[in-house]
This record gives C-alpha cells, structure tokens and sequence, in this order.
C-alpha cells in the first residue's frame, strides 16, 4: 500500500459521505395543532405508520444512559412496549446499561424512522419490574432471544470468539428443552416520559418539532410547545 493510501481512503469516504441523500423522498406533512394532548396515541400512531412505510426494524430504539460520573453511553434495544406507564425494553441488569441505570436511574430514547424523516426523543425516569415480570416479559420472546439471554455476561470482556461459540451452543440447547428458563439477570424495565418531542423533517428543512413535557402531578396532562429547529 502506498503511502498516500490514507489520504485517498479519507477523500473517498468524504466524498461518499456527500454524495449520500437524506429524504430523498415525498415526506408527510405533519400539523402539530392537530396532535392529541397525550404523546403516547402520537408516538403509536407514528411507529405504526413506519412500519407500514416499510422502515427496517421501526421498534428499534436508542438507549442512552450515563454513569455516575455523568459519562453518557448509548446503544440500541428492542421496544417491547408503550402504554400508559411508559416505554417498555428488557435487558440484563449486570449489564453497562443495567449497571448505570442502578445508579442514575434517568435515560433517553431515541427512535429515527428515515423512511417517513421522522424522529422521537423520549426522556424520563426508569424503574426496573420485578422479578415475576421480567420472567414474563423473557417468556413472551423468541428461542434466540431467550438463548441469548441465557449466554449473559453481558458487557464483560470476552477472551476469546470460541468462548461466546461454546455458550452460545449451550444456551441455545437449553433454551429448546427448557423455553421457560430463568435468567436471574434480566429485567424488564420501564421509562416514564417527561418530555417526549415529535420531529417531523421537511424537504425545505422547515422541520417541525413539538415537544411535550409533563406537568407536575398535582396538575396532570402535558403542556406542549414548538421547538425550532
Ligand atoms: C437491533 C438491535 C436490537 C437489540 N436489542 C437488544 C435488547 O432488546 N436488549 C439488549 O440487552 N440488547 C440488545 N441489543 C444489543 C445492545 O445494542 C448492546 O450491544 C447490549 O445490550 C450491551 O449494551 P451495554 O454494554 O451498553 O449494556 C440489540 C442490538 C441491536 C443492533
């Protein structure tokens, strides 16, 4: 390799970086005045039209935390839920995720649907279920799901590929005979919004934002508000 490949390899990657679109399609037009008071009908409204648009994975999210430290970390998670108490996912508790929610128990979503140039952010409070609900929550999935939860370690250092391979194989095999396997690790976990805000993107980048926040208990409801963008 020559000595100017670097170079060449960076031009092209910006070069690439330029030439890729963002919406290069017909996106909806989004009319905050007629939003429902509450965020949830809104955000189930806007996952279900994702999915019908054929956006891959649309209940795939963005997890962000941050240790006690205030250092943020991120990673994607499946959604298993929203309902009245909140936004739903399951993960080990041993985890990094798990680890620093059990300190700061506080996080942010993030969901991005390019199909329709939609985003969400959700913020708010996390409260881990209990034992008896997580089992559940862990019985509701798949073989793979529950061999991969079998494997656990989640976030260790792993010392080598054929370690995860022999886990893996045993995991999965347990997970055949025996689908209602306790994971003791795993746990379901809840986000209680205080601020959910819709991102509409706009061909002339005149985006629309509406934002809702909480209102205290004592008042109930949300208040909402447009953000510029
Ligand atoms: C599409 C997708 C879905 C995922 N869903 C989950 C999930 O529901 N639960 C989970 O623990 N990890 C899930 N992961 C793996 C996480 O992104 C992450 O690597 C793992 O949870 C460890 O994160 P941590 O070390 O920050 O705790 C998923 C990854 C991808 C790419």
């Amino acid at each position: 390799m020559s000595d100017d490949a670097p170079d060449i390899r960076q031009q092209n990657f910006r070069a690439l970086l330029r030439s890729l679109p963002v919406w290069d399609t017909e996106l909806p037009h989004f009319d905050p005045a007629s939003a429902p008071a509450d965020p949830l009908p809104l955000f189930q409204q806007w996952l279900t039209e994702a999915a019908a648009a054929g956006a891959p994975e649309p209940h795939t999210m963005t997890l962000a935390t941050a240790d006690a430290t205030g250092r943020p970390s991120l990673r994607t998670l499946m959604l298993h839920d929203a309902d009245e108490h909140g936004w739903h996912f399951a993960t080990h508790r041993t985890s990094r995720k798990g680890r620093e929610l059990a300190v700061r128990p506080e996080a942010a979503l993030g969901f991005y649907w390019a199909a329709l140039g939609r985003q969400v952010r959700i913020q708010g409070m996390v409260t881990a279920a209990g034992a008896a609900e997580s089992r559940a929550d862990l019985a509701k999935r798949s073989t793979g799901a529950l061999a991969a939860a079998l494997v656990g370690r989640q976030s260790e250092v792993l010392a080598s590929y054929e370690e995860l391979e022999r886990a893996s194989d045993a995991a999965w095999e347990r997970a055949r005979r025996e689908p209602d396997a306790p994971v003791g690790s795993w746990t379901l976990y809840v986000l209680e919004a205080q601020e959910v805000e819709f991102f509409q993107g706009d061909a002339q980048r005149r985006h629309v934002r509406l934002n809702y926040r909480r209102r205290p208990p004592a008042e109930g409801g949300w208040t909402t508000e447009l953000l510029w963008p």
